[in-house]
């Protein structure tokens, strides 16, 4: 296995023993809604922000355990994303990570509880001192993951991502990249973005590791309507051929199948440039960069 993949894998692991400890069973009668917590954020997902978070933390000498903490709460956003975007009222699908979807596995109103709990977990974990023992550390990770998530960022791009599909909208270059970085864009920087607060880090550093995020988020996005298009559903684990059926707008849309790869490859390479200043402590996120836009899943 090369060394970004181990990596790789160990951070999952890892993410899988902390995201237990964080959400554990519980035989009270509101168990479903924890049920559903749990099967919606274990075992699956290849879990590239917590790599981003921990890997972006151990530039700085960030503990681990500080770092799997702030990870595990930005990786519950992103599955409560999952849950919603994959609701009937949504993008209506019945396969994640290879499994039924929430809804599916239970039934639509628990699957929206368990999204609305997975976002609220994530800020009790990031505000609790066992996360890190300064106050004001923690309130700026909360901050910072609030504005990526919320009308800014995520909720904002999941708004124009369902606004351009119904209203038929031939968005163009510049709309389709604002909406990217919003809806997937902006929790990949702020994974970045929580190395460089939890270790105090330099305003250039987090300034360089915000230019590299900004090109991997906008390369991911491109990665993900790639694999739409080609990917072998099984593998994916998710549905493919859904966004042109849905005639969503997407990099592949507008500019075919070529280019777009084209523009993820270039994305790719521009944003390993911006971690010279790292030298070999930036290695694992540098070869991520080119992962990302190689992946089959
Ligand atoms: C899928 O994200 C949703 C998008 C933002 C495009 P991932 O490809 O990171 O999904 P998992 O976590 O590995 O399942
Ligand atoms: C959703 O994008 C991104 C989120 C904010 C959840 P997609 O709708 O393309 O994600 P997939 O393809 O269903 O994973
Ligand atoms: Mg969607
Ligand atoms: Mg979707
Ligand atoms: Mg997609």
């Amino acid at each position: 296995m090369s060394d970004l993949k181990s990596a790789l894998s160990a951070c999952a692991e890892n993410v899988e023993i902390v995201l237990d400890r964080l959400l554990p069973k519980t035989d009270n009668p509101e168990a479903r809604v924890v049920d559903a917590m749990r099967y919606a954020s274990l075992d699956g997902g290849k879990r590239i922000r917590p790599f981003l978070v921990t890997q972006s933390a151990a530039l700085f000498g960030v503990s681990e355990s500080c770092a799997y903490r702030a990870a595990c709460a930005l990786e519950m956003i992103h599955c409560y994303s999952l849950v919603h975007d994959d609701l009937p009222a949504m993008d209506d699908d019945d396969l994640r990570r290879g499994r039924p979807t929430v809804h599916k596995a239970f039934d639509e109103a628990t699957a929206i509880l368990a999204g609305d709990g997975l976002l609220t977990k994530a800020f009790e974990v990031l505000a609790d001192p066992l996360t890190h023992e300064n106050a004001k550390i923690r309130a700026d990770l909360c901050l910072a993951l609030a504005k990526a998530s919320g009308d800014h960022g995520m909720v904002g791009g999941q708004m124009l991502d369902l606004v351009a599909e119904q209203a038929d909208l031939n968005l163009d270059i510049p709309e389709i990249t604002r909406l990217q970085r919003m809806k997937t864009g902006a929790l990949i920087a702020v994974s970045c973005d929580f190395g460089g607060i939890l270790g105090n880090a330099s305003k250039q550093a987090r300034q360089s590791l915000n230019h590299y995020a900004h090109d991997v988020g906008l390369a991911f996005q491109i990665a993900d309507d790639l694999l739409d298009v080609e990917g072998d559903a099984e593998e994916v684990g998710k549905a493919t051929g859904k966004d042109e059926a849905a005639g969503k707008a997407t990099f592949v849309s507008l500019l075919g199948v070529e280019r777009a790869r084209e523009q993820a490859h270039l994305l790719a390479d521009q944003a390993a440039s911006h971690l010279e200043m790292f030298g070999e402590k930036g290695e694992h996120l540098k070869e991520l960069a080119n992962f990302i836009v190689t992946r089959s899943k």
